[in-house]
């Protein structure tokens, strides 16, 4: 019999493009999404597999996620509510925090391995040049919202560890580190690349916040779901954290002249930089550098990303030119 694997946040981003691997590495897929940020449009080429099944869930409705889950091998837990840039803290902590709760609850009721979303976020504040994962978190003050996602995101860290040392429950989590490439959202809830794109190849002024020296390693998607079908695979891997991410450093500023000349725009990047303090609740706080360390998961998993930036921005390109060009 197949291994049964239930994605929550199937139709998202990260969820769709890994349950088209995970089918073609002969799994069953179980996409759970309550739609509020995916899309049928993600996953709709796989409705016709009869390996593939979508759930249109909420992972906060617990007796819903238990039918869905029942006979499951793993879950994959990815359904989530993101940095609350401008606002929505509510909404961050309740469906991350409750989310997680339930998929715990239901872990435990069926025996299922989970593998948990998290984000480099949580790291905060560490001035580690490479964050390693037994590195310190260091979180903003309570007022600022930004940190509840990264909070929302640890408390269910520690619910992994709290369930697999109580329950037995096998769990890995992962901590991703800006993950990019084609069915990302178009807005800054798909990170700072789809905007930059869109605002280039329209012309269009690119908002940059703060003085864009701010630097982030971004991953292509591909390589992300490597990493985490490397982690779905291995035998009697339990309780570890893995920072998946690359060690191709820039700062947000050259991210947008990279981009400009991938394009083939001839014309210059019109560039508004944007004080934190215009933000609606003008309270915010940035990350200045955030590197992951991935010696641990090249050890164990083997993990070793392919794509160089220039090569995943291109064809990132290439598909929202595509989504643009059908819009109009
Ligand atoms: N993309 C990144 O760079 C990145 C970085 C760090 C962490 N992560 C984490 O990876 C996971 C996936 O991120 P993504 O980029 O694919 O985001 P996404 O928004 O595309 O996917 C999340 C999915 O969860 C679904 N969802 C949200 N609330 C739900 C609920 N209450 N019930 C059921 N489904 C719900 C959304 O509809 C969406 O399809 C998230 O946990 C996120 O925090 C992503």
């Amino acid at each position: 019999m197949k291994n049964k694997i239930v994605i929550t946040g199937g139709a998202g981003f990260i969820g769709s493009h890994l349950g088209d691997a995970l089918l073609s590495n002969r799994y069953e897929v179980v996409a759970v999404d309550n739609l509020s940020m995916g899309k049928i449009e993600n996953i709709k080429h796989n409705l016709v597999n009869p390996d593939f099944r979508f759930e249109k869930v909420d992972i906060r409705d617990i007796e819903s996620l238990k039918k869905v889950c029942k006979d499951a091998n793993i879950i994959v837990h990815l359904a989530a509510y993101k940095i609350p840039r401008y606002g929505n803290a509510v909404e961050t902590l309740l469906v991350n925090g409750e989310g997680g709760v339930n998929v715990f609850k239901v872990a435990k009721e069926f025996n299922c391995k989970v593998v948990l979303a998290s984000t480099s976020d949580v790291y905060g504040k560490s001035e580690e040049s490479f964050f390693q994962e037994d590195g310190n978190l260091i979180m903003g003050p309570s007022y600022i919202p930004r940190w509840s996602y990264a909070v929302s995101k640890l408390f269910e860290e520690h619910l992994a560890y709290a369930y697999q040392d109580a329950y037995n429950i096998p769990v890995n989590i992962i901590r991703i580190f800006e993950c990019y490439g084609p069915r990302y959202h178009l807005s800054w809830w798909g990170g700072p690349i789809p905007v930059f794109i869109s605002a280039i190849l329209s012309n269009k002024e690119v908002e940059i916040h703060n003085d864009g020296k701010q630097t982030r390693c971004f991953i292509y998607i591909s390589d992300l779901v490597d990493g985490i079908i490397s982690i779905i695979e291995k035998d009697k891997l339990s309780g570890e954290i893995f920072n998946l991410g690359t060690k191709e450093e820039i700062s947000i500023l050259d991210l947008v002249y990279l981009i400009k000349d991938l394009s083939g725009s001839v014309d210059m990047p019109k560039i508004k930089f944007v004080p934190y303090s215009s933000f609606s609740n003008k309270k915010y706080e940035d990350i200045k550098k955030r590197t992951p360390d991935i010696t641990k998961a090249g050890n164990l998993l083997k993990f070793a990303p392919k794509m160089s930036l220039r090569e995943g921005l291109l064809k990132t390109i290439d598909w929202q030119r595509g989504i643009i060009k059908k819009e109009e």
